[in-house]
């Protein structure tokens, strides 16, 4: 089986997928598998890859740069990835028999390379059109889950915030000021990694956390802060049925003098703590798989998905509450990335992972 690693790209998520490619490129068994590492440069080329220096290495970011230019061909007489001559004339054709799209955020975990590849009728790993653009979409995947019953922070949609900002400094009235209160997290609505995201614990630097957002993506999402426990879970399809397994859930503590979630916690400071799995009783363990099981399936997300959730207790009733924060179709798969150790502590190794993917793209 040949198979066709894709990452780089061109979103803000570039090097993470980069880095989240060398462990997809280490964790294939080349006994069973014909890989092809393709890399697609920032501003949009397709090229051979050698699949190495995909890390982070002493706290500089992997990119790919320059190669062999090459082109996805989807003729039904011959799929797979033309080379091109200088990048003009049609050389050899490499057929693949699966695509693997490593790629993260814009056009890659949007829904574009799917429709690409759904156009070219080449097989993929994970989900389709519709599941990659509305899960990448943070005011079309609270719609969604909302409709599905599933509980979501307090937010605002800032449309066009780029051109609300200039015509209106406040841009957010006094009465959703307040409803949602401080602090609030300013979010590009199409984005992750925490690119783009600001905390606001003072209405005066709203204008500012917009302007960040917005230069990431035009529509902006206001959240409410949701007090409470990070927690997260894998989904992985289950060859043969409609529903799928999920993992154990893991938790992300905060070291002290963190002050939340964001790009360099998440990948370059030591700046959190990961509890693989997390210390859950069985009950909440269940609650919070049951309700990934809802959100995978009330996105029709297919292949794998992971749900990241706020978990607190009620202080008058002592009840759990569950909200969910997102559903990232297409993970981070780094060395450090909570969705292959999250398989990994529920008896999934990492191979064994990427292998059930791989055939899950081909059923
Ligand atoms: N967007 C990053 C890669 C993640 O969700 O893991
Ligand atoms: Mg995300």
């Amino acid at each position: 089986t040949r198979v066709a690693v894709v990452f780089g790209g061109r979103s803000a998520e570039h090097a993470i997928s980069c880095v989240s490619a060398g462990s997809v490129l280490a964790a294939l068994d080349p006994e069973r598998y014909d890989v092809v590492p393709v890399g697609i440069t920032r501003d949009g080329r397709w090229v051979l890859h050698d699949g190495k220096a995909l890390a982070i290495d002493a706290g500089q970011l992997p990119e790919v740069t320059d190669g062999t230019a090459v082109c996805l061909v989807g003729d039904p007489a011959g799929r797979g990835l033309a080379v091109l001559d200088a990048g003009q004339a049609i050389g050899r054709l490499t057929a693949v028999d699966v695509v693997f799209p490593v790629l993260h955020g814009a056009y890659g975990e949007d829904g574009t390379i799917q429709g690409l590849l759904e156009m070219s009728g080449l097989p993929y790993v994970g989900s389709g059109v519709f599941a990659s653009a509305a899960s990448m979409d943070k005011e079309f995947t609270k719609k969604l889950l909302s409709a599905a019953g599933i509980p979501q922070g307090d937010h605002v949609v800032l449309r066009d915030a780029a051109g609300a900002l200039s015509a209106d400094p406040e841009l957010l009235d006094a009465t959703a000021r307040e409803r949602l209160g401080l602090p609030v997290f300013v979010k590009p609505s199409r984005a992750g990694s925490s690119i783009g995201i600001t905390k606001v614990t003072d209405w005066a630097q709203f204008p500012a956390a917009v302007a960040t957002a917005a230069a990431v993506d035009p529509k902006v999402v206001v959240e409410a802060a949701v007090p409470g426990r990070e927690v997260e879970c894998g989904v992985l399809a289950r060859p043969g049925s409609p529903v799928p397994d999920t993992s154990l859930p893991a938790e992300i503590r905060l070291r002290p003098g963190t002050d939340w979630y964001d790009f360099d916690a998440k990948y370059l400071a030591d700046a959190v703590e990961f509890d693989v799995p997390a210390d859950l009783t069985p009950a909440q363990t269940a609650a919070v798989q049951e309700m990934s099981r809802r959100a995978y399936l009330a996105m029709d997300c297919r292949g794998l998905a992971r749900v990241d959730f706020f978990l607190s207790t009620d202080p008058a009733t002592g009840a759990d509450r569950l909200v969910v924060n997102e559903v990232n179709t297409m993970p981070g798969f780094t060395p450090i990335s909570m969705f292959p150790r999250m398989w990994a502590a529920s008896g999934v190794s990492y191979p064994e992972l990427v292998d059930r993917l791989v055939r899950s793209a081909l059923d």
